[in-house]
């Protein structure tokens, strides 16, 4: 087991789907899995493999922010060689025509975290897609008829802001939402090598106030979770 995940080698899949909220990956494995079997329980954070359409996969939950998947991350891809971390989670838009209920692929990620820029001395990195997992996701969207939107993402350390115009900032240069997670995500798979893609659904817009409610974040959360298990 590695400091954080109570699994042993062999016990995780090489292909993980990672929302924030760990009971958020049971429903995942009980709805889609067959077979489920928990290899985690480390401070409630749940994490499970099993088969989908024949093919072996694993979800596990992240937590919230930037430092808590980087940890996840780092030890699933070092002690468990995991290869494509597949974050699915909710957004806020940052643009009008970026609906509530759309789901957005993360083709980069922007941050006000302060993660990379200790990493590499105040110069800036750009955290980046796997090509490959965001092709196969931009296909599998395709044949399911869901519609999706790609582009810059917002990573950000601060749910609860104290300047609520500061969005509009990064929107006018094009970024469409905003989550907590994926510059970390992207980082750490990138220094290790191995495929990360971010699939938001928009629960939230800072343009309208507009909020789902949780049946409506659940059906969304369907068709997400449908294009991701496409690229197990
Ligand atoms: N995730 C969903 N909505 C969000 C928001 N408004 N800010 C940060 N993360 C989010």
């Amino acid at each position: 087991m590695s400091i954080h995940i109570g699994a042993q080698k062999g016990d995780v899949a090489e292909t993980i789907l990672l929302p924030g909220d760990p009971l958020r990956a049971k429903w995942i494995a009980e709805t889609f899995f067959e077979n489920p079997v928990c290899f985690n329980n480390v401070r409630g954070m749940l994490g499970y493999t099993g088969m989908y359409q024949g093919k072996r996969v694993s979800v596990m939950g992240t937590g919230m922010g930037v430092p808590s998947i980087s940890i996840y991350a780092h030890e699933l891809i070092t002690q468990f060689g995991v290869k494509n971390l597949i974050r699915v989670g909710s957004a806020g838009s940052y643009q009008e025509h970026i609906k509530i209920r759309d789901v957005v692929l993360a083709m980069a990620a922007s941050s006000n975290s302060g993660i990379n820029t200790l990493r590499f001395g105040g110069a800036d990195y750009a955290p980046t897609a796997s090509f490959e997992l965001f092709q196969k996701a931009v296909d599998a969207a395709k044949n399911k008829n869901i519609a999706i939107k790609a582009g810059n993402v917002f990573t950000s350390d601060e749910f609860y802001t104290d300047d609520f115009e500061s969005y509009k900032k990064w929107s006018k240069f094009g970024v469409l939402c905003v989550e907590m997670e994926t510059a970390g995500l992207y980082t750490v798979a990138a220094k290790h090598n191995v495929n990360a893609l971010t699939i938001c659904t928009i629960s939230d817009s800072l343009v309208t106030g507009e909020k789902t409610t949780s049946k409506e974040r659940e059906t969304t959360f369907k068709d997400m979770i449908n294009i991701a298990l496409e690229l197990a």
